[in-house]
């Protein structure tokens, strides 16, 4: 009896191992370049651990480049697509955009009305709410809120100067997190969250519950985006469920609070109610929340490693404030939002930090129909994944080359025009582009200058350099924080 079970057990290790070994030949068998893959992680073994999944897609990346416009990796078991031409890309998010305007992302209608939203829908559902949606991203609704953002830079100028009572080495993301939160809270929730004057308020308790990635939520998140429908009959949400539960029912509160009010503010709560007749609470919930959650993390992000690179660059920084300080000195001292558009040097300095930091690395589509590679052979089958790591993309010398160095002069009017399209996409690119791009700049770009025109900003002990990312999160993030020296410019 014993011998048969163990017969048994045998075969079925046996039957697995040849089924998992013929799996990771799917590309190959199709005539595709592949990474080599690994059991359980396929190419993803070391993410999550040792490094982020953008930095191991660039390992595939530049073993491939010069061998192939595309190449076939395994998350997990599943097999997807990395992009390395830039005209490939473009073709991805762009030309034929028909046939990838998914992003192939998990969301779970029952136990998640939260996540459900245009970031993560397919089809006909994505369409009619990114139609809805884009008039209230135009720059004219952006300007509204400029005074809003405007009013709580100024509390973060003055409550950083406040802290350097206590000392002038500070951990500068979180500050910058606690800046945007307060901005997106009030534009997006129409509430003040305070995080800034105070962070033990439940609103900051659960933003800060729903960026803190820990190894186990990345694979979950992979997980579910290789195996949705299983991810949905295990319950697996999205988003966090106390995470979910929380803003689910800040918002609903919001909506019913400005309707019985009539109060009227210009912000993303009078715009999305708005749209009230054609949504119900649930869904205008998870518009909001996507503001939010698009909107705060990516921009405090950008805001951090523009800081770090300024602080270790004082001519960088020096010219930058020559610029802000001009500006403020014929403007009666005073931040407006054409003076902000009109910065050309930190337009330029926000686009290099742009590069070499993107905060959402990996845009990604997922294939609707089978799709015939132009000018090539091969097929990439219903329902793969692309992905375009930016990392990649940023950091390849034949585009930028000494792609290490921060020099804004990339982006200068002249040199600008000599970068290769579809290398630097921040924002992504194509009908599936950043919806929140202008509001994303507006703050991140009021935030540094309010910062770089009241203090100088240096190293110090506790700053890492080179700065390391967090293994675990799908953002950039720095994996120690960021802790820079502020001084009071008098
Ligand atoms: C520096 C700030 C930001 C950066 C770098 C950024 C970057 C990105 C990227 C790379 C994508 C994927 C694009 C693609 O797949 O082609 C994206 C999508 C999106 N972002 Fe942003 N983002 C920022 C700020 C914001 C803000 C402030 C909001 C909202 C107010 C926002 C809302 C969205 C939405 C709604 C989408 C999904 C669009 C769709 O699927 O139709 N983002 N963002």
């Amino acid at each position: 009896m014993l011998s048969e079970i163990l017969l048994g057990i045998t075969l079925i290790i046996f039957v697995v191992y040849l089924w998992v070994k013929k799996r990771f030949r799917y590309w190959s068998d199709l005539g595709f370049l592949q990474g080599d893959p690994s059991f359980p992680m396929g190419t993803l073994s070391g993410v999550g651990t040792k490094m982020t999944n953008a930095e191991k897609l660039n390992v595939y990346y530049r073993e491939f480049k010069g061998k192939a416009s595309f190449v076939g990796l395994y998350n997990f078991l599943s097999p997807i697509i990395l992009a390395i031409d830039p005209e490939f890309v473009k073709n991805i998010l762009v030309r034929d955009f028909q046939s990838f305007h998914d992003r192939g992302m998990y969301y779970n209608k029952e136990d998640d009305p939260l996540g459900v939203s245009t970031l993560t829908l397919n089809g006909q559902e994505w369409k009619e709410r990114r139609v809805k949606l884009t008039p209230i991203f135009t720059s004219g609704k952006i300007k509204m809120m400029f005074d809003i953002v405007d009013i709580i830079s100024n509390k973060l100028a003055r409550i950083l100067e406040d802290e350097m009572a206590k000392s002038n080495d500070l951990e500068m993301r979180s500050w910058l997190q606690k800046f945007t939160i307060d901005n997106i809270g009030n534009v997006a929730f129409g509430i003040e969250p305070n995080c800034l004057e105070d962070e033990t308020t439940e609103f900051t308790f659960y933003c800060r519950k729903m960026i803190n990635g820990s190894f186990l939520e990345a694979i979950k998140f992979l997980f579910s985006v290789e195996w949705p429908d299983l991810a949905r009959k295990l319950h697996l949400t999205f988003i966090n469920k106390e995470v979910g539960d929380f803003f689910l029912k800040t918002f609903i509160q919001t909506l019913d609070d400005r309707e019985a009010s009539q109060i009227d503010r210009n912000d993303f709560v009078k715009l999305l109610l708005g749209l009230k007749n054609t949504y119900t609470k649930d869904q205008l919930a998870a518009e909001a929340f996507l503001v939010f959650a698009g909107g705060f993390e990516t921009s405090s992000t950008l805001m951090t490693f523009a800081l770090y690179e300024l602080a270790l660059h004082p001519d960088i920084q020096d010219r930058l404030r020559e610029e802000i300080l001009s500006g403020f000195e014929d403007n009666d001292g005073k931040l407006t939002y054409e003076m902000l558009v009109g910065f050309k040097y930190l337009d330029m300095v926000v686009n290099e930090a742009l590069r070499k930091y993107p905060p959402i690395p990996i845009p990604m589509r997922k294939c609707r129909t089978t799709y015939q590679i132009p000018g090539s052979e091969l097929v990439i089958p219903e329902g793969t994944i692309v992905q375009v790591n930016l990392l990649s993309l940023h950091y390849d010398p034949e585009y930028f080359p000494e792609p290490e160095n921060f020099d804004p002069e990339r982006f200068n009017e002249e040199n600008v025009k000599n970068i290769k399209p579809y290398t630097h996409l921040p924002f992504g690119e194509g009908p599936r582009n950043c919806l929140g791009m202008r509001f994303g700049l507006m703050q991140s770009k009021i935030g540094i200058v309010k910062i770089i025109k009241s203090f100088k900003v240096s190293p110090c002990e506790k700053t890492s350099i080179p700065v390391k990312l967090k293994p675990a999160s799908p953002f950039l993030a720095p994996n120690d924080g960021m802790w820079l020296n502020l001084t009071k410019i008098e």
